[in-house]
């Protein structure tokens, strides 16, 4: 257990978020496809996913297992901030790119060596890929990437999905058969999902019975998007 905690670490994690703010809205990288609302998206999203993993912490310590909060709410925070600094490193994992972001950062608010490194290891292995450093296998770094997971399949995710695949897509066909595809593969994750808190299980078991059911009422709606004779019709929404 780290030594900081709460409501007297308030202001450490405040300084975090001013970070991730500094990461990702002013970031200085400029590739070509990024948008305000990209960015805009990502920093609202690490807000949300820290009051995700504090929320799989209260969970936690009344079923009387032990996790440490801040370094979970630490590393929610800062879990995506590489993630555009990772389109300049080629065969970096944005993960392993933001803990070696946050680790200087953490250093000079203070932190001490071994709560950095567990803090840098959440955030290293969110990502799915850490095969280039090796650590103990914490709860946090689980909790981090549960916290991550159940804001990917919210109700924000199929508005994006939706205006992503309109643009993409010659017609309401396409749509469909991308509609289709993707619920498939929820369906799969729905099946293989375990996690290490019951409560992320729970919440994201619902997340996705509800994208789910979303896609299908969208998908009902592009089927009747037809002409007189039944041909679906091209969308003013698509090129
Ligand atoms: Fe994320």
């Amino acid at each position: 257990m780290s030594k900081y905690t709460f409501p007297e670490s308030l202001h450490l994690l405040k300084k975090a978020q001013e970070f991730a703010y500094e990461c990702l809205i002013n970031t200085k990288v400029d590739v070509e496809d990024m948008s305000e609302v990209a960015k805009w998206y990502r920093y609202e999203h690490s807000l949300r996913v820290a009051n995700f993993g504090k929320m799989l912490v209260d969970d936690a310590k009344k079923r009387g297992i032990e996790v440490d909060e801040f370094t979970v709410r630490m590393a929610c925070t800062l879990h995506d901030i590489g993630k555009f600094e990772a389109f300049l490193i080629p065969n970096m994992s944005h993960g392993l790119v933001g803990a070696n972001m946050a680790r200087p950062f953490l250093k000079s608010i203070g932190i001490d060596d071994k709560t950095t490194e567990d803090i840098c290891w959440c955030i290293t292995c969110h990502s799915g890929e850490f095969d280039q450093y090796e650590y103990d296998d914490i709860i946090e770094a689980h909790f981090t990437e549960e916290a991550d997971d159940i804001d990917r399949y919210g109700m924000l995710r199929v508005l994006a999905k939706i205006g992503d695949w309109k643009e993409s897509s010659a017609n309401y066909l396409e749509v469909i058969d991308k509609v289709d595809k993707y619920i498939a593969r929820l369906r799969r994750h729905k099946k293989n999902l375990r996690c290490t808190s019951p409560k992320a299980e729970k919440i994201l078991r619902k997340e996705i019975n509800l994208q789910i059911e979303a896609f299908y009422g969208y998908r009902k709606q592009m089927a009747l998007t037809t002409d007189p004779e039944g041909k679906n019709v091209k969308s003013k929404y698509c090129d």
